[in-house]
């Protein structure tokens, strides 16, 4: 018995000494299993007890139990190093040196067209103005008809048009909008501009291109006159340019609009002295515009005796070129950073 007593403690020792040598999980396992399970040794030292007397299986029944609690004891702390070490290693492998220079950030711009357009309606919406929106592709009858363009109009012919079928085309300027937006609003004043893309068949070249941008505006309401118009656009120009210009009508002709005019604005470098930019005149042509033709307002609805309006369009491109002194429109289509990102 004293033996068997004696063994008990250098197993303890050695399996102390074999358990704090694990390396991993499975090492623990196996060991706790070598010393306390089936097969152990402590297993054939229990089984041996039947012979001894009460007393002696009592100590050594006592004996066995301390070891088997003892050997816990130093699997479970092993298991905890374990953890630890490898918890240590993790920290240090994903460790962030704060001391490291940052990532650069590229940040995008937005292209100077869309510039524009902001600027846009950031100073029309503070007049008041609604933002619309209408379809690219878009019917003959919002193209044209309804604008007092007939078919076989001769007027048609200056905007050569993309086709898709007989009645349908890629918009050739935002004035469809003007007609959709008179419909919706069934007879109520209305005060809106529209920007965006429209296409006319027409050779590439650094001022001309097939697709292009316009910003549309329509005021209807009554007493609405030119004086608005004219009112309206020096308070865009001047935003859109950073100073206060003149702008001033020559007649014209749209045949939604009557009278029509051509508008050019002071030219934001010289102030009307004459430059390079404004090739001399001290104006620089920019948009036109006029008063609803009384056409448009009836078929769309409108009591043309009580109701008048005004409606321009302006080039975003052009608008855009003048300002920065761009001087091929291309540019504004390639995408290219070096580009865009003067703007
Ligand atoms: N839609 C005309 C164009 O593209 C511009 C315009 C708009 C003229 C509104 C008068 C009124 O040339």
């Amino acid at each position: 018995m004293g033996e068997n007593n004696n063994e008990l403690d250098i197993l303890k020792e050695s399996a102390k000494e074999e358990i704090s040598n694990a390396q991993n999980e499975q090492d623990l396992n196996n060991l706790k299993a070598n010393y306390l399970g089936k097969k152990s040794r402590l297993s054939e030292i229990m089984a041996s007890m039947r012979e001894l007397s009460i007393e002696k299986k009592k100590e050594l029944g006592q004996k066995a139990n301390e070891f088997r609690t003892k050997i816990e004891e130093f699997v479970e702390n092993k298991r905890q190093e374990l953890l630890e070490k490898l918890i240590d290693a993790k920290l240090k492998n994903d460790a962030i040196d704060v001391t490291m220079p940052a990532k650069k950030f590229k940040t995008g711009k937005l292209n100077p067209l869309t510039q524009t357009i902001r600027e846009l309606e950031d100073v029309c919406t503070g007049m008041g103005f609604m933002v619309e929106e209408g379809p690219e592709v878009e019917e003959d009858l919002y193209n044209f008809e309804l604008l007092n363009l007939p078919k076989g109009h001769p007027a048609r012919e200056m905007q050569d048009s993309f086709y898709i079928d007989e009645n349908t085309l890629l918009r050739t300027h935002t004035s469809p909008v003007q007609a959709r937006t008179l419909l919706k609003s069934k007879g109520q004043p209305i005060k809106i501009i529209c920007p965006g893309k429209v296409y006319r068949r027409d050779n590439d070249d650094a001022t001309h291109s097939h697709q292009f941008m316009q910003c549309e505006g329509l005021v209807v309401g009554e007493n609405v006159t030119m004086a608005d118009l004219k009112g309206t656009l020096v308070k865009i120009c001047s935003h859109v340019f950073g100073s206060d210009l003149r702008v001033r009508f020559r007649p014209s002709f749209f045949p939604f609009t009557e009278p029509s005019v051509e508008v050019d604005v002071e030219c934001f470098k010289c102030h009307g002295d004459g430059c390079n930019l404004c090739k001399g005149s001290g104006w620089i042509e920019l948009l036109g515009g006029g008063m609803v033709h009384p056409n448009v307002l009836k078929m769309c609805g409108y009591d043309s005796e009580k109701y008048q309006g005004f409606a321009f369009g302006i080039g975003i491109e052009r608008l855009t070129m003048m300002k920065y002194g761009i001087d091929d429109v291309r540019n504004f289509y390639i995408d290219d950073e070096r580009f865009i990102n003067q703007f």
